[in-house]
């Protein structure tokens, strides 16, 4: 990886991912694409951000032209309870953008990291201990667009040699960007709610028990997977990754060892208890550590900490 492309950078992964890429390739190799202005100017001050919607191919291509790229890692598409919202535009900006994406990298001999996710499973894989190659019968439209981009990604690396490849990630903790319109966005609220009033209101069932992985983890995994030796894979794209697996009333017990007061309520939105429904407990990340020597670092007890440390100094809290 010389010159790095990512778009979504503005989003839950990017906002990170971009900083972390920046620190190892230098910041002026690492373009950050964005839909909209980025709140913080961290992405700005630091490196080239440009913003465009991945759906313009014309102007993706031009870019990845201009700046003569050799990797992209494309993370921009809508989370699973948007996509339920507004399915057809969660189709089109997530499949659209990532065909564009491929297309330029066949043209451009560009490598491609895409990060799918547990919601290309469904009712019908195993819950526990989810093989990597088992059936993926997704019924969420994210699901759906996460399997789709699995399989784009295997084609084109088997019919045109595009160097893909992919994580399944669990839903994702972090302290920087919020993560908007996810199943797995109460694990980060309830840090927010946890330091400011004491109380979360969750909207999944206290034992809805899903899989999930703290954001320092998620950004080594992609980086990691990206310098893997090619000889050494044999699922390129899509590789099960955990680091931990929980409910929200075990979050809530882990984050009350540190604020005793800390209360949890539970309201149920019965669009996004479907989907976690549908989602693994837990997956087999097995062939990810025996591929590309994956292994997480931080469990829940050591995420917990860190978030509460990190939330409470956002909010000027301590
Ligand atoms: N965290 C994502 C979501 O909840 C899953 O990939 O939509």
């Amino acid at each position: 990886m010389k010159k790095i492309l990512i778009t979504g950078a503005t989003g839950q992964i990017g906002s990170e991912l971009t900083i972390a890429l920046r620190e190892n390739y230098g910041s002026a190799n690492v373009v950050a694409v964005g839909h909209k202005k980025p709140a913080s100017s961290e992405l700005t001050q630091f490196g080239p951000y440009c913003q465009l919607d991945v759906r313009d191919a014309i102007a993706l291509h031009q870019l990845v032209e201009e700046n003569n790229c050799d990797t992209i890692f494309h993370l921009a598409a809508l989370l699973s309870a948007v996509a339920e919202e507004k399915p057809q535009q969660a189709w089109d900006i997530n499949m659209n953008g990532l065909i564009n994406v491929l297309e330029i990298s066949r043209l451009h001999h560009c490598a491609v990291f895409f990060p799918s996710s547990i919601a290309a499973f469904g009712p019908g894989a195993p819950a526990m201990d989810t093989p990597q190659d088992t059936v993926q019968r997704p019924t969420s439209l994210y699901g759906i667009t996460k399997v789709s981009g699995e399989l784009l990604c295997d084609y084109y690396y088997h019919r045109f040699a595009v160097d893909t490849r992919g994580l399944r990630y669990p839903g994702l903790v972090s302290s920087k960007a919020l993560p908007g319109g996810g199943t797995t966005d109460y694990a980060v609220d309830i840090f927010y709610a946890a330091i400011k009033t004491r109380h979360y209101d969750c909207f999944l069932h206290a034992d809805t028990q899903l899989d999930m992985m703290y954001m320092p983890d998620a950004i080594n995994a992609a980086i990691k997977l990206m310098t893997a030796d090619s000889q050494r894979l044999r699922h390129r794209n899509a590789f099960n990754v955990t680091a931990m697996s929980f409910t929200p009333q075990q979050l809530a017990a882990e984050i009350q060892k540190h604020i005793s007061e800390f209360t949890i309520s539970y309201s149920i939105d019965p669009v996004r208890q479907a989907i976690a429904d549908s989602w693994p407990k837990h997956m087999n990340d097995s062939a990810a550590r025996a591929e590309w020597d994956w292994q997480a670092e931080y469990n829940l007890a050591a995420m917990v900490e860190d978030m509460l440390a990190k939330i409470a100094a956002k909010c000027g809290n301590k």
